[in-house]
Formats: C-alpha cells, structure tokens, sequence
C-alpha cells in the first residue's frame, strides 16, 4: 500500500510517499519539509495569512519533489491523504484542496487526516507500536495524555489547563528574546545553564489526575528574569536550564499519574509513547526515559525529524485509515478546530 501524505496545518509544507509492506511495516520512500521558520521570525510567531500565502507558493514543487524522490508515479498510489486539520485555516485549505485535485484527476481515495491522530499514530510508523498505548502529545499547540485503543479510538486521560508545552517554551524564549521558535532555542541555553539556581514551581504536581499546568511556571519565570535584570548570558542560560528542568520534573510527575489511570482503565500498555515537536527535547526525552524505566512500560519516541511536523505521518495515518476502508469524499471540509 502506498500513499502520498500532505501536510499544512502551520508552518511546514511538507509532502511524503511512504509504504506499507505485506508484513505492517512502514517505509519512508520520502519525506520533503519546507520550514518557513525565516519567514514568521521576524514577527516572533507564526503570522497565519504569510503562512497561507507561503503553503500556496511552494506545496506543488514540494509534492514533485516527493514524488521523485520516492520514485513512484501518481498511478502507483493507493491513496492521497491531507491533514484536513486542526490548524491554521488557510494553511489547511492549500493542503486539502490540493490533495483533493490530485485524487480527483488520478482517481484515487482522499483521506482526511486529523493532523494530531497522525502525530498519536507515527510510533506504528517507526516502532511497529501495538495497541493500545499511552500517547504523550507535547506540541505548540497541544498538550494531551491519551489512550490510544486502536484507529480512530482515543480516549483523553489528561490535559494542560492553560497553555501547551510548547507554547511555554515559545513564550520564555520570547520574554528572554531568543527569538522563534523557542523550544530549541530554551534547549540550547538550558546546556550551559545552572538547573539549580531558580527554584521555580512544579504545577499540578502530586495531583491524582494526569491534568497540566504551565501559566504559574511562566509568570514565575517572569518575576525572576525581572528581579534579576538587566539579564547576562549567564543569566538567560541559567532561567533556560531552570525552567526546563521544572517543565521535565512535571511532564515525570503527570506521565506517572497518567499510566496509573491508564492501568486501572485499559491495563497494561504495549508501550509509552511520545509525539510532537516537544518530544524532541533531549530533557523532555530523558523523562519519558526514565518513567518508562521505573515503570517497566517499553519507550516508543520517534526520530527528531518526524516529532515535528511531516508528511511522512500524515502518509501513514492515511495508510492506517485505508487499510480499514476509512476514506472521505470530496465534500469533506477543512477544519480549523477538531479534537482527536
Ligand atoms: O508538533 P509541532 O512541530 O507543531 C505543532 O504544534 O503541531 O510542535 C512545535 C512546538 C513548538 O512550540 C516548538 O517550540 C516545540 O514544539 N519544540 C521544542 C523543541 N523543538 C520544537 N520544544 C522544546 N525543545 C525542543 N527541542
Ligand atoms: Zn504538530
């Protein structure tokens, strides 16, 4: 089976072709991302009518390039998915609607992809990830514990109350001015920094629930760069390393409390899995390590490359959904809002 994924929901255009074999396991025959990071960094923050204009500019030579990189023809596919959302509207739009044309023309099923179900299904991508399993969803614009029962089956154990994970390493890169995108940016201060020298708030921590929290530990962060400013090198590593490792101790906490709520709920779980941008962290990965370790539960964590957006798992969760018959009409509308 193969298929071509589409992927356009914020500020990557990516396109990718990938298998699956008669025995279940992918393969990446490409995967093509454009970042327009350069385009929004001026503006500290993804600017949405750019990001459209950007998707228009540049998703048909990024789909060739897929395409001729995996070495296979439109007549080839079994199908075409998109992520039909959530996300930036006009982004979602370009995307959708080009997948649509392609699978009108060559006469092949549309898949509509909810954009987070593909971040939930990639570990069965690069990890072979039986059912079910416990999903740490940690993006710019999500933070979710959810239990993953099988395609289209997902039950949601916990969530941030406020802001995602993301989105409080992209505001403290901002009040530090590090620039956009701030995860990485945070991640690269945080290795010269002193973990130790602020003691800032572990939100939610000790709560039965698998609930999160990130606005406390923000504005914490804030009184403590304002006490101490004007802010040295030193001093911007030093809140970086803090506040990361405050962010690790809490994802521990919740990710413990959550596959306690898992256990009684749905028993043991094939494995613990983490996906989106933040799992990239090298940090963050050390937690997921380490729960895994004292818990005995086996560690699922893709690459870095496909933890942040990609084809690659938009491609794959439209291989998951056709190889059950799922697909979708022409009428399928885009959606800025849709929750897994
Ligand atoms: O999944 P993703 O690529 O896009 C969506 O939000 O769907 O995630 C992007 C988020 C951003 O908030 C970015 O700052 C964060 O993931 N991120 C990181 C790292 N790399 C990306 N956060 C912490 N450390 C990183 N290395
Ligand atoms: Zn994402």
């Amino acid at each position: 089976m193969l298929v071509l994924g589409i992927e356009t929901t914020c500020d990557e255009t990516a396109a990718a072709v990938v298998e699956r074999k008669a025995d279940g396991t992918g393969h990446i025959l490409s995967n093509v991302v454009l970042s327009q990071v350069d385009e929004h960094a001026v503006f500290g923050g993804v600017v949405p009518e750019i990001a459209a204009r950007a998707h228009v500019e540049a998703i048909d030579v990024i789909i060739d390039e897929a395409m001729r990189e995996a070495g296979t023809t439109y007549d080839d596919l079994d199908g075409i998915a998109a992520a039909a959302g959530p996300g930036l509207i006009g982004g979602v739009i370009v995307g959708l609607t080009t997948a649509k044309a392609i699978a009108l023309v060559k006469k092949v099923p549309l898949i509509a992809i909810n954009h987070l179900e593909a971040h939930a299904l990639t570990a069965r991508l690069t990890d072979n990830t039986a059912f079910p399993y416990l999903l740490f969803l940690a993006s710019g614009g999500h933070t979710q514990l959810v239990a993953v029962l099988g395609v289209g089956e997902y039950v949601r154990l916990g969530t941030t109350q406020d802001d995602a994970i993301g989105e409080a390493f992209d505001k403290t890169a901002k009040l530090l001015g590090l620039g956009y995108p701030g995860g990485p940016q945070v991640e690269r201060q945080a290795f010269s920094g002193n973990k130790t020298r602020f003691a800032l708030p572990r939100p939610m921590q000790h709560r039965k629930d698998a609930d999160f929290s990130f606005s406390g530990l923000k504005t914490a962060l804030r009184l403590e760069a304002e006490r101490v400013a004007p802010l040295s090198p030193q001093d911007i590593a030093d809140l970086c390393a803090s506040f990361q490792e405050a962010v690790v101790d809490v994802v521990h906490d919740r990710l413990r409390s959550g596959l306690k709520l898992f256990r009684a709920r749905f028993g043991e779980p094939a494995a613990l899995v983490a996906a989106g941008g933040v799992a990239a962290n090298q940090a963050v990965r050390g937690a997921l390590t380490r729960v895994a370790m004292e818990t005995g539960t086996p560690l699922a964590v893709p690459p870095l490359k496909l933890c942040t957006d990609n084809g690659a798992m938009i491609a794959w969760a439209g291989i998951e959904r056709l190889a059950l018959g799922l697909t979708d009409t022409m009428a399928f509308a885009p959606r800025a809002r849709w929750p897994l």
